[in-house]
């Protein structure tokens, strides 16, 4: 079973207007909503694997309703922590004219610490040995850094495996606790060490090192350049596909959500690290985070190249 956390959602409402001017009348030529936030991300994308996941975290008032239905409607299992205050909306104003892409994002309220314990109990409740929770993004304002460090390593006292998709404080704590995975992106690699990397060389040598520290393996994404999958055991490099880019917005998600899919299934690693090469470069062909379709990651699949380095 994989468990995915998202402590702060949002509907992403994306907007199609050609020629957008500030102090103006606008007016929308199309328009969507998608239920977003890292953990419902890689939930999507895990349906879109075939792969059933439980969402869990944080949803308030009728936005969060509506992120329940859209997952609902999609098929995901939903068992989210209500509270009172709204989930957030955020706006994505893209305009195909002048080819800008404007996000006016707003704030996340803050919630309680028993808010939050709430939902680790949820996720708990379901977590048998074995299982996978991705704990992705980030936690509401005032939260402690120390929020998923906390549950990793309860996580790990029940057997389950912790897959941390996080930034900064929350990442560095997080990372002490031991998670099964991590996915840092270059920049994040560099907060988490407090180092500038000079070269992939340079970047494996450091996730060898967090590998060695007793994290299982340590997925460093290199955008269009592709990616770093390290074990204590072995390093290997994924290089970058060549698509045509439409958002890159939630690639990372579906990496992770593929390196899930993967180890619950209990592929080999290399399948797997082929497998979320190519479902991530498959995101990026689509608008906004939605997953693409089976036929596209496919065909990338076979244009994957991986080589141990
Ligand atoms: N322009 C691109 N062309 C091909 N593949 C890409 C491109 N951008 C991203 N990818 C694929 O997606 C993976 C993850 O992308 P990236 O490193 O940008 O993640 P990220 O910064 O964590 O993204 P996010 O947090 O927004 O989901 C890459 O390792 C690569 O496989
Ligand atoms: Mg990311």
């Amino acid at each position: 079973m994989i468990i995915t956390v998202t402590l702060t959602p949002a509907l992403d409402k994306t907007v199609i207007l050609p020629g957008f001017r500030v102090d103006q009348v606008n007016r929308i030529q199309s328009l969507r909503l998608d239920a977003g936030g890292k953990g419902i991300n890689v939930s999507k994308v895990l349906r879109s694997l075939d792969t059933d996941s439980l969402a869990t975290g944080i949803l308030g008032g009728g936005t969060g309703r509506y992120i329940e239905n859209s997952l609902r409607s999609q098929g995901i299992a939903a068992d989210f922590v209500w509270v009172e205050q709204e989930t957030r909306a955020n706006l994505k104003v893209v305009d195909p004219e002048l080819h800008t892409n404007t996000d006016i994002n707003e704030p996340g309220a803050p919630v309680s610490a028993d808010v939050i314990e709430a939902v680790y109990q949820k996720a708990e409740a379901v977590a048998r040995a074995g299982d996978i929770v991705v704990l992705a993004g980030k936690a509401p304002a005032g939260t402690p850094d120390t929020v998923f460090a906390d549950w990793i390593a309860r996580l790990n006292r029940r057997g389950a495996r912790a897959y941390l998709d996080a930034d900064a404080g929350l990442l560095i704590e997080g990372v002490k606790a031991k998670p099964a995975l991590i996915k840092p992106n270059d920049a994040e690699l560099s907060r988490l060490t407090g180092r500038a990397f000079d070269g992939v060389a340079d970047m494996a040598r450091a996730a060898r090192e967090l590998a060695h520290s007793g994290i299982g393996t340590v997925v460093v994404s290199l955008g269009g350049d592709g990616a770093l999958f390290v074990t204590a055991e072995q390093t290997l490099r994924g290089h970058g596909l060549r698509v045509p880019v439409q958002s890159t917005v939630g690639a990372g998600d579906s990496m992770m959500a593929a390196m899930a899919h993967g180890a619950e299934k209990g592929l080999p690693f290399r399948d797997t690290c082929a497998l979320a090469m190519a479902v991530s470069a498959a995101a990026v062909t689509t608008p906004g985070t939605q997953p693409a379709d089976a036929d596209t990651v496919n065909q990338l699949l076979r244009q994957v190249k991986i080589e141990e380095i």
